[in-house]
């Protein structure tokens, strides 16, 4: 069988999309008790900080009975010149899997290309499909299903608002988003979504939120983007997920963010600490819906 990498969440269909978040649902219930990674290993490659992908894809290997390898991109000799294509094919020969976060989608696109064990997405400028994977998880147990639900996303149309809109693609859920003029998600992803779910942008937050199910946001500068900070909180001054915001959504409406947050930014502190938040479920969902991930394309 040929080797299955996850880059992005279309590299899935709704059927595995929904197989794999019901794996992981019965994993987080303790359902599953199997060692699919018995003595495998993981190499986890980071241009970037991380909290919860590098602690939920370690502690998930090993509660596989894998184990994982922490790399960070400053140590090994990427950090110096080595060409992604070769350090591709040399993990290959000592791990059953990689992991890789950094700047450049280009970059995992070129890993996997020239690995031959499954290479994961763990996060690049374009996109970020594994928290996508949680936020899902999330959503599906908070509200039942996605099926006939609205997310709303409030602000940039960073690397989480493509990877939202490729679930859309794939799930078929409405999503609006309401961006900044200039801060819009990428163009190509947008239209695909757009042939198949109804997926809508308005400059908006109120009327992206209306109604909403979901209300959902980040960061305004993202990681690698900090010298743009005080451009950006210009212009996405009044994109604050607010208490005011949360009452225009759906009364039983949830309140994502992927962490980490900036508190009095993109959301107020009473949203974050309210009752519909579920961001520590979606940080806890990372590990159960990589679990899955690590059993499918590892196991
Ligand atoms: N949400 C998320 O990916 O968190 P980390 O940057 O801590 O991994
Ligand atoms: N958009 C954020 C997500 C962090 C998990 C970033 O890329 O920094």
């Amino acid at each position: 069988m040929p080797k299955r990498d996850f880059l992005a969440i279309t590299d899935f269909s709704k059927r595995e999309l929904t197989d794999l978040l019901d794996l992981a649902a019965r994993m987080k219930g303790g359902q599953i008790t199997g060692r699919p990674l018995k003595d495998k290993v993981l190499a986890m490659i980071f241009a970037k900080s991380s909290t919860r992908t590098r602690v939920s894809f370690e502690v998930g290997a090993m509660q596989l009975g894998g184990h994982a390898i922490f790399l960070s991109s400053r140590d090994i000799q990427i950090g110096r010149g080595e060409p992604i294509k070769d350090t591709a094919r040399v993990l290959s020969r000592y791990v059953h899997g990689i992991m890789i976060r950094t700047f450049g989608h280009d970059d995992v696109v070129q890993l996997a290309r020239y690995a031959t064990v499954p290479v994961i997405n763990g996060l690049t400028d374009l996109l970020h499909p594994c928290q996508v994977l949680a936020d899902l998880l999330t959503v599906r147990e908070a509200l039942g299903t996605w099926d006939g639900k609205v997310v709303a996303w409030v602000g940039d149309g960073n690397n989480m608002a493509n990877a939202w809109l490729q679930a859309a693609e794939v799930l078929g859920f409405e999503l609006r988003l309401a961006c900044p003029e200039g801060y819009e998600p990428n163009h190509e992803i947008f239209e695909r979504a757009k042939r198949k779910a109804s997926v809508s942008i308005t400059e908006l937050p109120e009327e992206a939120a209306r109604g909403a199910h979901v209300i959902n946001t980040d960061v305004w500068a993202s990681m690698g983007q900090e010298a743009e900070a005080e451009k950006r909180a210009l212009a996405f001054k009044g994109y604050i997920v607010d208490q005011d915001l949360m009452k225009l959504a759906a009364t039983d409406a949830i309140f994502l963010h992927c962490l980490p947050a900036h508190r009095g930014e993109e959301v107020e502190e009473a949203v974050f600490e309210g009752p519909q938040s579920r961001v520590f479920d979606q940080a806890e969902n990372r590990l159960h819906a990589q679990k899955a991930l690590l059993a499918t394309l590892m196991g």
